[in-house]
């Protein structure tokens, strides 16, 4: 049975939640960068870092806006989803990728069986997306998702982001 996932945010980084899936703000070459990725392979090991390899010799690249899993390796979570957010342009309206990233990830996470997820704030970093418009696509994505996902937990890096969600989270009422 799918329903709507219980929100809840937490302050932290997203590596040490204890969750069974944890999402990556990946590129589309899904061998790492800087940010929440850096940290993901740095955390995940070898491990993770194998089965990224063996992700891309299935898959290529990942397209903007498209999810898929590897094993964590050694973090307590079980899975990483791996989504690409879209840069944000101020000429361009990019918004359904970046709603199509949390939809997405939510989608592989039913396949797998993942019933807790953590996201970060996907885009708003080194992508450059500001944060208060991040945080509304990420938590209207999150809310109207119909998933068998009990609980999306939004792990936020700084106050900007905390603030953010809550405000986003709030005006959904
Ligand atoms: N835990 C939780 N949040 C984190 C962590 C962490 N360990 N590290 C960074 N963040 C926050 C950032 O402060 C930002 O608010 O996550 C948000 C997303 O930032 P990025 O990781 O820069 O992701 P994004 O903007 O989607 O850029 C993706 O960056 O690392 C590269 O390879 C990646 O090219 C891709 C790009």
């Amino acid at each position: 049975m799918t329903t709507q996932p219980e929100i809840i945010l937490v302050r932290g980084d997203i590596t040490t939640q204890d969750a069974d899936a944890v999402v990556n703000a990946a590129n589309s070459g899904l061998m790492g960068g800087g940010g929440v990725d850096g940290a993901i392979l740095r955390a995940g090991g070898p491990r993770q870092r194998e089965a990224r390899k063996a992700l891309v010799e299935r898959i290529g690249s990942l397209p903007t806006g498209e999810a898929a899993p590897t094993e964590a390796g050694d973090m307590p979570a079980r899975w990483v989803i791996h989504v690409v957010g879209p840069v944000w342009s101020e000429r361009e309206d990019r918004s359904s990728l970046l709603a199509a990233c949390y939809r997405n990830a939510l989608a592989v996470a039913d396949e797998l069986g993942a019933r807790t997820v953590a996201f970060p704030a996907v885009s708003a970093g080194i992508y450059g997306w500001p944060m208060v418009d991040a945080a509304r696509i990420a938590v209207e994505s999150a809310a109207s998702a119909r998933t068998k996902v009990e609980q999306v937990r939004f792990v936020l890096f700084g106050d900007d982001a905390y603030v953010a969600f809550e405000s986003a989270l709030r005006s959904r009422g």
